[in-house]
């Protein structure tokens, strides 16, 4: 029987998203290097609690995730008012497009920017606005430029996935202060942690209570961890979340998932050592393939994003034969690059090795 049905025009324009999880045909997924995820894992803590809640499961969640709130209020120094809770920061991203934009509107986010921008704005019928990066950098003052009478949203990826890079502290206030206050401006800051104490940077968690029309969003899949369990955050004005918490589906955030979260934040010194390890493997990384004649663009994140030129596919195929996914960035734009998260550190050496009997 043929189908009357006819889903929003706008829809049909969505790519499909493919993850990292993707193993093409011919390939083996020994080592998961596409993703981004924190290659220790959870903390035990995580483990543990998970183990005691299965018996619980029967239950409903708590549909505001209050004691989750405030153990982030505690662990960020925040109010648990101005919090609210998703599925992953991908829930959170589209509830924020659903709840301040409509057809018609336009939604603006940078050149090469975490593709989920584009999945939110074409789901709720409105126009994409892509300010071209310079040198994989974003200038604010283009970011201005786009900046219409229709603008409801600016996205932007804070630092960036897959370019890796933010803006600085100043210039992102500066930014901020000169957007209308009847567009919202959601800092993503996803990776935030690998860039504790980096010069230049902030999550801009101080500048909530100064904007309500700035959110800022935080999720608990790379550093802590829990990418599987699904669990992500926004904090801002409470003014500015009350209409997002009217359409968020009241149990988006799971029993095991709230229990997670608590104790994730618990253990902060499983957190430090991951983003330790970070600090110590990516550079190491990029040596490597600076010795390889390679070049990359600097990443301040937890991957590093490698230009292999004409050879990106043979590259990628050899790895992905060898049981090492990586990223291909083609759907980004960026079609001569492989993202590669940082594993831990026999994955990296296996991987060093590999490339090296690639160029040999
Ligand atoms: C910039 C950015 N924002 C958000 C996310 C999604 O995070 P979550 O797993 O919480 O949906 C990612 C995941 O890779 C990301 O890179």
């Amino acid at each position: 029987m043929s189908s009357s049905l006819s889903p929003r025009s706008s829809i049909l324009n969505i790519s499909p998203y493919v993850g990292g999880d993707v193993v093409p045909p011919g390939f083996i997924r020994r080592i998961g290097l596409s993703s981004n995820e924190n290659p220790f894992g959870p903390s035990p803590f995580v483990k543990n609690i998970i183990r005691s809640g299965i018996d619980k499961i029967h239950f409903y969640p708590n549909s505001n995730a209050t004691v989750l709130r405030q153990a982030i209020a505690d662990a960020y120094n925040i109010d648990p008012s101005w919090i609210l809770c998703g599925n992953g920061s991908e829930d959170t991203l589209h509830l924020l497009a659903r709840t301040y934009a409509t057809e018609g509107d336009e939604i603006i986010f940078a050149e090469s920017a975490f593709g989920l921008y584009q999945i939110a704005t074409l789901a709720v019928g409105a126009k994409s606005v892509v300010v071209p990066r310079e040198n994989f950098k974003l200038n604010p003052e283009a970011v201005l430029k786009k900046i219409t009478p229709q603008t409801k949203i600016i996205y932007l990826d804070h630092p960036g996935n897959p370019v890796g890079n933010f803006l600085h502290k100043n210039d992102l206030l500066k930014l901020i202060q000169e957007v209308p206050s009847s567009v919202l401006i959601v800092l993503d800051a996803a990776y935030a942690e690998y860039l504790e104490g980096e010069e230049g940077y902030t999550s801009g968690i101080e500048l909530i209570s100064e904007f309500s029309n700035v959110v800022m969003a935080r999720t608990f899949s790379k550093a802590y961890a829990l990418a599987g369990l699904r669990l992500g955050w926004i904090y801002a004005n409470p003014k500015t979340l009350d209409p997002v918490n009217r359409i968020r589906p009241p149990f988006n955030v799971t029993s095991l998932t709230q229990s997670a979260g608590i104790e994730a934040l618990k253990d902060t010194a499983w957190v430090k050592k991951a983003m330790d390890h970070n600090a110590v493997w990516r550079p190491w990384f990029e040596k490597e393939i600076e010795k390889l004649g390679l070049t990359f663009i600097p990443c301040y994140a937890n991957f590093s994003m490698v230009n292999f030129g004409d050879k990106v596919t043979d590259v990628y195929q050899f790895l992905g034969k060898n049981g090492i996914i990586v990223r291909p960035m083609g759907a980004y734009d960026l079609p001569t690059y492989l993202r590669i998260t940082i594993g831990q550190a026999h994955e990296m050496e296996e991987l060093v090795d590999l490339l090296n009997k690639f160029y040999a």
